[in-house]
């Protein structure tokens, strides 16, 4: 039985349609059942639907506490029977509950080779910073910010003429493909955690 992947977004979304277009495409041995958004009318939501996938709104603003909030992700998550989650975006930390619900199954993209710059801003910071390569993340999440068993990265060059938004741009493309490939490797079962390392057993290349 394929794997069933819930997204949460906050905005743009173009990791989340990279990551429902590899699924529709076979690329990802996965089904995309339910985008959810914390923020109304953002820009995921109808290119979401555009890809005929289901998705929610549940506004943070409407919940007393982020224990509320995540209480409703994680019911509505199981109602769509999602197996895995993957943070697209997602602007917001999750809270002990929700990570329990889905643990060792929830992924997060991060634009930069983490440990270096998490937080916001990471690619402004690399290119004020100096570095010449820079790249991106895919990480298990854990209780601490763009912290947990990194998956997979991907170095991409800093050039010297480069503008904050040529980097972005650069990095974006990057994302777009490191996240699918991510996702194979998480669903394909060959994924142990230990530790702060996700293992990958047997070895090699994630997508076909
Ligand atoms: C991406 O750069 C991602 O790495 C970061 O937030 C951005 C989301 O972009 N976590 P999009 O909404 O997927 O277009």
């Amino acid at each position: 039985m394929s794997a069933r992947v819930g997204i949460l977004i906050s905005g743009r979304g173009s990791n989340m349609v990279a990551l429902v277009q590899a699924m529709i495409a076979g690329e990802v041995e996965a089904e995309p059942v339910l985008i959810v958004c914390n923020v109304p009318g953002a820009p995921g939501l109808e290119k979401a639907a555009a890809l005929g996938v289901p998705t929610a709104v549940a506004d943070h603003r409407d919940f007393p506490s982020r224990e509320d909030h995540d209480r409703r992700l994680v019911e509505l998550f199981r109602e769509a029977e999602a197996d895995w989650i993957c943070l697209a975006g997602y602007m917001r930390m999750l809270s002990p509950g929700f990570l329990a619900a889905f643990k060792d199954r929830i992924l997060n993209i991060h634009p930069a080779l983490l440990p270096s710059f998490p937080g916001l801003q990471a690619q402004q910071r690399a290119l004020e910073w100096g570095v010449k390569v820079t790249g991106v993340t895919v990480h298990f999440v854990d209780e601490e910010l763009d912290h947990g068993p990194i998956l997979v990265q991907r170095p991409v060059e800093v050039r010297e003429e480069d503008t904050v938004e040529d980097l972005e741009a650069r990095i974006l493309e990057t994302e777009h493909k490191a996240y699918p490939e991510a996702l194979a490797l998480a669903v394909s079962g060959r994924v142990r955690i230990e530790g702060r390392r996700a293992r990958v057993d047997p070895p090699g290349p994630s997508v076909k």
